[in-house]
């Protein structure tokens, strides 16, 4: 008798609440020890009637058709999964823990909710005070079911008779929203009862209409209006529905919050503060305003939205993930405090303070300190300011639609009495689970890790960012499209980046050209109009099957391939007949560390052979797309023109002896990496080159955002492992390490954000918390670590640790949509030691240096070098 399988999750999201696929798909994992699923049955309980599929005997546990008809909108499934395995193939397991899962508002035409907001006259082209919406309603009997489908034009928090609903943060968050408009769903029943109920809601401007952009950004780029659209839909014991929809009967008021901007920050007069204020005891009517409330109840503006563009969540929201205390605070003379949180984040301060009424306490942010105080030039044109007005009664304040990226924070207006336990930062990202753990012997290469983990938590804030500091903070394509193998191996990332791809496919022009940045918004002359740029415009064709690979998700590669296609025959295009993409504008290795400050796009390594570099490599992953999607004829086109594409590069960019034109680490990286040298003594010739340029300039870094990711592997694959190892294991500047050892808490924009004189780089991009260059952590997972899928989802997985550079052991654990996969190996006197976790439903091979490779299958493992074949010459 085999045991029981974890409770089933739907798609890529653990909770199950809203959905908007009617067909979910359903995955389960087996405890280990069960053995190899052989078979599997579905139960779906709705509606008062259960349904069984029988006994399906294949061996899927991942992204499971659903297997009954499709939900409708509401409706409320139960699902368990039993399966039968190789070991007990008579008996089936236990049914997993029933999980539910329900559907959101699935048609247009069941939304009745319109957009509403103040109707005060504002001025566009100004810093508007944010509103808030009110309704007052009465429910006529007992309630046994409530859900609140919501979202806003805008940023919105929501609250039901005083009570905020859910935790998470800058919902709706950030789409293409003319096309794109999140809502969510919560189950509000626990806040109603008979009789009085008031729902209502805070609004921020947030992307759709604050200031967002760099060089002055733009506003009101999505819409003048700030506006809720909220249904709540309300089921009583008899049966009967109660529908309360934002319509012309709801009323806007200003209210405690005098200004809030995502760059800026928020500004709170809490004597303009009434708890009560979305109660049924909270003022409504008052056409004169007051000043508890904050500002008179006036009748909305309504608006309108057209419904077809409302789609359902497919991750997790932003929410506080974390809290962190001060590690030190520092009084100035002034009477100002300075706080070191000890890391750099992503969040913002919640203090609890008292003090007389209308005394204004200051929050400033940075990510360093200049001379002793915040370094805020680096922040461009976001102020990143809190301020609070005390209404002279203790409490407990943190802003609601901002986020800022500092390691230090600045109070002033301090009212007295302890700092430490009053003041905490809160770290905000999009919510994903946490799935992929590194150490090994070196605590410097630790520290890289973690730094590269938290840059991917600062910038996973429900699109993949650059940076999360400055006036900027926008889904740059090229930058997610280096460090997605690396992200999807620490979170499970697969829902949020899913979603961020159909922005990317909305955004894509007609020609098929992938914008810089997705969202897009204008960014002067260089970025406006967009063109198509290699390393970016490829994330279309690249990033889905990273995803693919990693979560073994077939259908979202389905879902992008034409995206992918379109760029891809974009790039066919304009290299024309000859297969050379060597025209327009590229910014080829982005941040060379020899680019000057005001230059970063000045690079050692042509940008036209990274453009015809990647336009093959991209080819050849469509082409290997295309195949996995049973679309042969098109996997042979794509897998001809990746040749042709190839063949051009190497006539144009390898010389007869095997040098490169650009005689660069990063060409080098490239062409080996790519697979684009296809004569072996092409091949060694590069590699052997590539160690010695790296050598030669004593294994400090010589990449940008294009080579930095390649390089270890060009090394460690074409016999240069040292060298990769010398060049990850370099503490001066440029390296990776050297960040750490300059106390670096997260992974820089710039090799050398701050100079190893302790003077900021004075380039006017100059972040601390940047994560593309941290896109050698899948390098230090598969390599240092040893731990790589095979197939798609890791459903085979390789265990292959290459040590080097003095390194002595290291642990690696990834949670595969199977389940925990790990490796631990150890250096012994004779070879190495390694234990290693294959999930259940997955087949490994360790591979230990010198040795032949050992076949293992689920559970633990022990091997000993020493014990085992010594591998072939
Ligand atoms: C961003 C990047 C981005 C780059 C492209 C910068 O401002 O921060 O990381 O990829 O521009 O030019």
């Amino acid at each position: 008798m085999s045991s029981q399988p974890a409770p089933v999750t739907f798609e890529h999201l653990l909770d199950g609440l809203g959905t908007g696929v009617p067909e979910p798909r359903l995955s389960w994992t087996l405890p280990a020890g069960t053995g190899a699923q052989v078979a599997h049955e579905i139960e779906i309980a709705r509606g008062g009637v259960t349904e069984r599929t029988g006994r399906i005997a294949n061996s899927l546990q991942i992204l499971v058709p659903w297997p009954g008809r499709p939900l409708v909108s509401r409706e409320r499934a139960v699902v368990r999964v039993r399966v039968w395995t190789a070991d007990a193939p008579a008996a089936p397991s236990a049914w997993s823990e029933p999980a539910a899962v329900e559907a959101g508002l699935l048609q247009p035409s069941d939304w009745q909710a319109r957009p509403v907001g103040p109707a005060w006259p504002e001025d566009p082209d100004s810093d508007r005070q944010p509103a808030r919406v009110r309704k007052d309603f009465t429910l006529p009997g007992p309630v046994t079911r409530a859900r609140l489908y919501i979202t806003a034009h805008g940023l919105y928090e929501a609250e039901i008779n005083g009570r905020r609903i859910g935790d998470d943060t800058l919902s709706p968050g950030w789409t293409v929203y003319g096309e794109r408009l999140r809502y969510h769903t919560y189950d509000v029943t626990a806040h109603l009862a008979e009789g009085a109920n008031t729902l209502g809601a805070w609004l921020g401007d947030g992307w759709y209409r604050g200031r967002i952009g760099f060089d002055g950004g733009h506003r009101n780029l999505y819409g003048r209006d700030q506006s809720l659209i909220a249904q709540l839909e309300v089921t009583h014991d008899d049966g009967t529905v109660t529908v309360v929809a934002t319509d012309p009967t709801w009323q806007a008021a200003t209210g405690p919050i005098l200004f809030s901007g995502l760059y800026e920050g928020e500004t709170f007069d809490a004597r303009l503060h009434d708890p009560a204020w979305s109660t049924p005891d909270g003022r409504t009517g008052d056409e004169t305003g007051d000043e508890t409330s904050g500002g008179a109840w006036t009748p909305v503006a309504v608006g309108e939205r057209d419904p077809r563009t409302l789609v359902a969540p497919t991750a997790a929201p932003v929410r506080c993930t974390e809290e962190i205390r001060p590690v030190t605070v520092t009084p100035r003379p002034d009477g100002r405090l300075l706080l070191d949180f000890g890391q750099n984040l992503v969040g913002r301060l919640r203090i609890t303070v008292d003090g007389p009424a209308g005394t204004t306490v200051t929050l400033r942010h940075a990510e360093v300190l200049q001379d002793g105080e915040l370094a805020t030039r680096p922040l461009r044109a976001a102020t990143a300011e809190d301020t609070l007005v005390l209404p002279g009664a203790a409490l407990t304040w943190e802003p609601r639609f901002t986020l800022h990226g500092f390691r230090y924070a600045e109070i002033t207006g301090w009212p007295g009495g302890p700092v430490e336990d009053a003041v905490v930062a809160r770290v905000h990202h999009t919510d994903m689970r946490r799935t992929g753990w590194f150490a090994c012997s070196d605590p410097l290469v630790n520290r890289l890790h973690e730094n590269v983990v938290w840059s991917m938590r600062g910038n996973f804030v429900d699109i993949p960012t650059d940076c999360p500091q400055r006036d900027e903070r926008l889904g740059w394509t090229g930058d997610i499209q280096v460090f997605a193998p690396t992200a999807s191996f620490l979170y499970d990332c697969a829902g949020m980046l899913d979603s961020w791809l159909c922005d990317v496919a909305v955004e894509q022009l007609p020609d098929g050209t992938v914008p810089w940045y997705v969202p897009v918004i204008p960014g002067g002359p260089q970025w406006t109009p967009i063109r198509p740029g290699a390393a970016w415009g490829d994330v279309a064709a690249l990033t889905p099957w990273v995803l693919h690979q990693r979560f073994g998700d077939l259908e979202l590669l389905r879902r992008h391939f034409p995206t992918g296609r379109a760029w891809v025959d974009l790039m066919a295009r304009l290299a024309g007949p000859d297969r050379l993409w060597d025209t327009g504008h590229q910014l080829g290795d982005w941040l060379d560390p020899i680019a000057p400050p005001d230059d970063p796009a000045a690079a050692r390594t042509d940008r036209h052979l990274v453009a015809t570099g990647y336009f093959a490599w991209s080819t050849r992953h469509l082409a290997d797309s295309a195949r996995a999607l049973g679309h042969d004829d098109l996997a042979a086109d794509y897998g001809r023109l990746a040749e042709e594409v190839a063949d051009a590069f190497r006539r144009r960019y390898v010389l007869p002896d095997g040098r490169m034109t650009s005689d660069s680490p990063t060409a080098y990286s490239l062409a080996l990496v790519f697979g684009l040298l296809d004569d072996p003594r092409q091949r060694r010739t590069a590699a052997d080159r590539l160690a010695e340029l790296v050598l030669l300039d004593d294994a400090r870094i010589a990449t940008g955002f294009v080579g930095t990711p390649l390089i270890c592997d060009a090394l460690t694959d074409n016999g240069h492992l040292d060298v990769a190892y010398r060049l990850l294991t370099q503490t001066e500047c440029p390296s990776w390490l050297y960040p750490v050892t300059m106390g670096a808490t997260t992974i820089w924009e710039r090799w050398d954000s701050l100079r190893p004189d302790g003077t900021l780089n004075p380039g006017g991009m100059t972040s601390f918390n940047h994560y593309a260059l941290g896109a050698v952590a899948d390098w230090l997972h598969r390599v240092v670590g040893g731990l790589e899928p095979t197939s798609p989802g890791y459903r085979t997985l390789r265990f292959r640790p290459r040590p080097g550079g003095g390194i002595t052991s290291a642990t690696t654990r990834h949670d595969t949509p199977y389940g925990t996969a790990s490796i631990a190996w150890e250096q012994t006197a004779t070879g190495m030691t390694a234990d290693v976790v294959v999930p259940d439903g997955c087949e490994g091979v360790v591979h230990l240096p010198g040795c032949a490779p050992v076949p293992v299958g689920p559970g633990r493992h022990r091997l000993d070098s020493g014990e085992l074949d010594r591998a072939a010459a």
